[in-house]
Parts: C-alpha cells; structure tokens; sequence
C-alpha cells in the first residue's frame, strides 16, 4: 500500500468509441483495477512507480488493460481465489462478453480485458511492452 508522500505515476493510451453501457463497466473495471495496483503493487520504499491503462479498439473488437510495474502477486492461490474485486471485475466482463487474463510477476502485473478477437496480441502484456502515451498524475 503507498502512502501520501509516494508519487506513482498514471499513464493513459489509446482511444476510441465505446457506447454509454460499456464505458459505464469498464470505468469501473479501470477503477478496480487501478485501486488493486495502489493498494497491492507497491512497497513503502517503491521509487518510480507506474500504472499504465490502455484502451484499444479494434472494429467491433476493443482490449482494455491496466498494467504496473510493481512486486506482483507471488502467492498464485491467493491470486486465483481472487476477493470482492476480482469477482466484480470477472463479473463486468462477461456481461461486456469479455475474457480477462492476468500477468504476474517480480516485474509487476497486467490484468486485461478482451472482447472477441484481437489476433496475437489478445492477452495479457507486461509493462514493458505497452507503450506509452500522457502523462495524467
Ligand atoms: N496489481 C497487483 N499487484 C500485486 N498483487 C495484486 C494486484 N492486484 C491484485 N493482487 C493480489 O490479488 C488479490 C486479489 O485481489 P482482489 O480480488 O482485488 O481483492 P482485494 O483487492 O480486495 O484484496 C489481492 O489481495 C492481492 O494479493
Ligand atoms: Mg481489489
């Protein structure tokens, strides 16, 4: 968990259209996701921390993921038990008629959400490969 005197930095890419129903689930799912990274991600100590939110639209087909570069989740049961959160983000993404795939590691974690088909680059990403775009806090 940070405290008030750690900065981490928010960057945001990508654009696109989504109607008001969609962009009501993934705001929320964007919350969520970006709570999880402040509250889990970081150490006391964490100097340049980053959360990356990515939103990409494809036709039909969109990806949203949210990413960091933090310690990761190294207790897998934890993780695949999941709390409130993850029920309430696995539950926004199968009414958006999503799949959600989660990234974990000593390099940090990305959580994303797809709809339909996004060729090879469907999944999850680790930070260091998503590029970044505005500088947002
Ligand atoms: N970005 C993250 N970095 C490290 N661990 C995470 C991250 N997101 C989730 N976790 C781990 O997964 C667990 C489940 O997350 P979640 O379902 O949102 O429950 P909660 O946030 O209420 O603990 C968390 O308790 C934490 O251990
Ligand atoms: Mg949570």
């Amino acid at each position: 968990m940070i405290d008030d005197r750690q900065r981490i930095r928010i960057e945001t890419r990508g654009g696109g259209r989504a109607s008001s129903r969609e962009a009501e689930s993934l705001g929320l799912i964007v919350t969520e996701l970006v709570i999880n990274s402040l509250k889990h991600a970081f150490s006391d100590d964490t100097i340049g921390g980053l959360i990356a939110v990515v939103y990409e639209v494809c036709g039909t087909d969109w990806k949203l993921s949210v990413s960091d570069n933090g310690i990761g989740t190294s207790n897998a049961t934890d993780r695949a038990k999941g709390g409130l959160g993850t029920g309430i983000v696995k539950a926004l993404a199968k009414q958006l008629d999503a799949q959600v795939a989660t990234l974990t590691g000593p390099q940090g974690t990305t959580v994303s959400v797809t709809h339909a088909t996004f060729g090879t680059s469907a999944g999850a990403q680790p930070l260091s490969a998503v590029p970044v775009m505005a500088d947002v806090a």
